[in-house]
């Protein structure tokens, strides 16, 4: 996972019932965060909470929740509890720690939000207290910039009970702390990086983004030429620092409309296409786009065994990307297996 310091972090997360992680929680997360475990452990289940949470906010928790084969497949095996996510972050340093809980059941009708609470202290004394309580659709909120426990509580009804109070009250320029939660959340990025993919030769034309598997690295590519010079001469200087013989990386438009992604080794005069370049070469281009954004995303994640775990230590071309190495450190959590 990987912020800069100006958007919202992570520093603690706690996950129950979700297929194998019965009950873990990962306390003091890093910017940079290495997941390491032996085959079957859980760390591509982790990788799902936040796809999870994303596509619930993006798509809703209905098409989330059965996508991934509903409470049969997606709660812990033997477990009858609802799947929990607990997040606690801070929106920038020194602010104060607010606690996202979300916990969904299932019903005859489908997922439900059995409780969605958000929770601050404000100043160093007092204890935290919920400004935003949910369940099964009926609850309250206290709005404002700082909302505090003496504030008048409105109680909101939302439509249905599979709607998630955060995602629609977010909306509302009256709730800032539950829009920065929204924001935050929804501009996740999951990568679910395929070789392969980044193989393709797509329409020619500037996209700012790498897509989920990465099918449009040539255009992210292009992009970065074109409109981000100084930041693609970045990429490739860490690029070059990895891989010795190479020389140059070309996003060029086809007569034929498509984009030619080559790759250009110093020893011999021709570049070649991306379709024979090595994968770690193309593995490293893409995810070094999504590092070095110009605008960067508020969390990333990658899902790379290679790449990021190799032997449980960190790339130092990913912790450089993220900033200052004082910021960031490798972290080997034990995810406990379910029973
Ligand atoms: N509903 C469920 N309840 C309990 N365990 C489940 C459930 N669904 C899947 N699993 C288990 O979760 C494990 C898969 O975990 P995951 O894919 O996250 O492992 P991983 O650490 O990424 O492994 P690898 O290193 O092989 O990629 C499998 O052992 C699978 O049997
Ligand atoms: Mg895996």
């Amino acid at each position: 996972m990987a912020t800069s310091t100006m958007v919202p972090r992570i520093e603690n997360l706690k996950v129950q019932n979700f297929r194998a992680l019965k009950d873990i929680e990962l306390k003091n997360i890093t910017p940079l965060t290495v997941l390491l475990g032996p085959n079957g452990s859980g760390k591509s289940t982790l990788f799902d909470v936040f796809n999870f949470l994303s596509e619930c906010f993006q798509s809703g928790l209905r098409q989330a929740w059965d996508r991934r084969g509903r409470g049969k497949e997606l709660k812990t095996r033997g477990s009858e509890g609802p799947v929990v996510i607990e997040l606690q972050y801070r929106e920038r340093p020194k602010t104060p720690l607010i606690t996202y809980h979300l916990s969904i059941d299932e019903t005859s009708k489908g997922p439900v939000v059995a409780e969605e609470w958000l929770a601050w202290k404000r100043g160093q004394r007092g204890r935290p207290f919920r400004f935003l309580e949910y369940r099964s659709g009926a609850g309250s909120v206290i709005s404002g910039e700082h909302p505090d426990e003496k504030d008048q509580r409105l109680e909101v009804p939302l439509r249905a009970p599979d709607l998630i109070a955060v995602n629609t009250l977010g909306q509302i320029a009256q709730h800032p702390r539950v829009a920065a939660l929204r924001d935050f959340i929804t501009d996740w990025y999951v990568s679910y990086l395929s070789v392969d993919s980044t193989r393709t030769q797509p329409e020619s034309g500037p996209q700012d983004r790498l897509s989920k598997t990465g099918d449009n690295l040539p255009n992210v590519i292009q992009y970065l030429m074109e409109s981000h010079r100084d930041q693609f001469d970045r990429i490739m200087q860490v690029l070059r620092a990895r891989i010795p013989r190479l020389e140059r990386i070309d996003a060029s438009p086809m007569p034929d409309g498509r984009l030619l992604l080559q790759v250009k080794d110093a020893p011999f005069e021709q570049p070649v296409l991306s379709k024979f370049a090595s994968d770690g070469t193309l593995k490293m281009l893409a995810y070094l786009t999504v590092l070095y954004d110009p605008t960067p995303r508020s969390s990333s994640a990658s899902r790379s065994p290679r790449t990021f775990c190799t032997r449980g230590y960190c790339p130092s071309w990913a912790k450089n990307a993220t900033g200052p190495p004082s910021g960031h450190s490798c972290w080997s959590p034990r995810i406990p297996r379910s029973s």
